[in-house]
């Protein structure tokens, strides 16, 4: 059944249209939250939904997490202050501390406090450019680097549509094992690890960034070896290497750090969404020399507000002491398990190309049918809009790929309820039951 739209849902929606800016808005269903608790959503009139995505992945530890909800209230009864760039106070230091102490990496390093991926990411390039005195980047195509700037125009999901790309930027093809780029995935991986090697040959690139999972790419999992390969061309060449693990770091890919998948450390490593356990915060982890000057470059009033420090502070004790990387690698493996049989039992076999990822980073990619494995962006758009009909939030990244990234801590019978949904998305979209005009307002990408 359909659900039909509840009238205070419905209010928020007309208010939305007429106040909040569009340049923010990835709308892919009528979404409406006032609270949620765990993996569950509450629209206002009170139906629940399974937040499927967390939050494009920063609900990592699910929603009102109580270790990190103590911390917040904590840290916000008596603030020392409400930045850190010109005061220093205890949980901005003890947050540092305890990043360099689980990211791998040479001995002198520091750590940059922001407040999101994108700050984190454009601090980054622009430190990596100016302390090397090397002008390029190195990046991949179809990769997302973040919302403004010099992040921005790295990323090969804007450039072209709605950005130019960084100067000095050449992208390069991300490796996709279900659609290489030249014959075989051996090619493609060849090919790729060959042209970075030739820029590199140039001598003037600063560094290469790259994702350990394309996820807003469409959730592309490269063969094992590659970012291994990648890491020791940037090895030969004085290359900077810096993995981004904003999205599907912290444990979601059933290792602490995604770029452990392939037995790489990298020189810089950037975090965010997940790492405030739901306030806004990024990190980034590299050398001195990268990130100690010229001071003062990067500087944001907010970066090491004493709240979200503290929320981080608690959110990663939370990350190592729960094991949430052990959980995401069972509960991911449960959830294909799961997956894998509703296939035969909903009959979409043939819209189901590939069902890939590692733990709780799954990528389900809809096709139009199996002998050319089309992406079938037409049937992405309606199986997330069903599955908000029917109760869990999910998106597609890609064009065509369903990203089921739910919190690390979800539940068991969550797990079961949930991916029968999504399921059953699939087969009622595939049966036509969502229509052109349902989801006509919800562009998404
Ligand atoms: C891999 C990756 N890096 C960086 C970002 C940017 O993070 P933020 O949206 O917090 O600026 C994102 C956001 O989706 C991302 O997926």
């Amino acid at each position: 059944m359909a659900s039909t739209i509840h009238p205070l849902v419905q209010d928020l929606l007309t208010r939305d249209a007429a106040s909040v800016a569009g340049v923010e808005k990835l709308r892919f269903f009528p979404l409406v939250a006032e609270s949620g608790n765990g993996t569950v959503l509450v629209e206002p009139g009170g139906r629940e939904l399974l937040d499927f995505s967390s939050s494009w992945t920063a609900g990592g530890l699910g929603y009102g997490n109580p270790t990190v909800t103590k911390a917040i209230v904590e840290a916000a009864t008596n603030p020392p202050g409400f930045g850190g760039i010109s005061a220093i106070h205890p949980d901005l230091v003890k947050f540092a501390e305890l990043l360099l102490s689980i990211v791998p990496g040479e001995e002198n390093r520091r750590v940059y406090i922001g407040n999101t991926g994108s700050d984190a990411n454009d601090v980054v390039l622009r430190s990596c450019r100016f302390n090397t005195g090397k002008s390029r980047v190195i990046t991949f195509e179809n990769s997302y680097h973040g919302g403004v700037g010099f992040a921005m125009g790295v990323s090969g999901v804007h450039v072209g549509t709605n950005t130019t790309a960084a100067d000095g930027a050449t992208f390069i093809p991300y490796p996709d094992p279900f659609r290489p780029h030249l014959g075989s995935i051996a090619d493609s991986v060849a090919d790729s690890l060959q042209r970075i090697q030739s820029e590199f040959e140039a001598g003037d690139v600063a560094c290469l960034i790259m994702e350990p999972i394309q996820s807003d790419g469409g959730l592309i999992v490269p063969p094992p070896g590659f970012m291994k390969g990648v890491a020791a061309l940037c090895k030969t060449y004085d290359v900077l290497f810096i993995c981004d693990e904003v999205k599907v770091g912290l444990g979601r890919t059933g290792l602490l750090h995604a770029f452990l998948l392939d037995d790489v450390v990298p020189d810089i490593v950037t975090f965010g969404k997940m790492l405030g356990g739901g306030l806004p915060l990024s990190a980034a982890v590299g050398p001195a020399r990268i990130l100690d000057g010229p001071t003062g470059s990067a500087l944001m009033t907010a970066a090491g507000n004493p709240i979200c420090v503290a929320a981080g502070i608690a959110a990663l004790e939370v990350i190592i002491s729960q094991d949430l990387a052990s959980l995401a690698k069972n509960s991911g493996q449960k959830l294909r398990e799961l997956f894998s049989d509703l296939v035969t039992e909903f009959d979409i076999a043939d819209v189901v190309g590939d069902v890939r990822g590692h733990g709780l980073a799954i990528g389900i990619d809809l096709v139009t049918d199996r002998e050319t494995n089309n992406r079938n962006h037409d049937l992405a758009r309606k199986t997330v809009y069903r599955a908000w009909e029917l109760g869990v939030v999910v998106y597609y990244v890609g064009a065509n790929v369903l990203e089921v990234t739910p919190p690390l801590t979800v539940r068991v019978n969550e797990i079961e309820q949930g991916i029968r949904i999504i399921a059953q998305a699939i087969a009622d979209a595939k049966s036509g039951l969502v229509t052109d005009e349902m989801i006509a307002a919800f562009t998404g990408w």
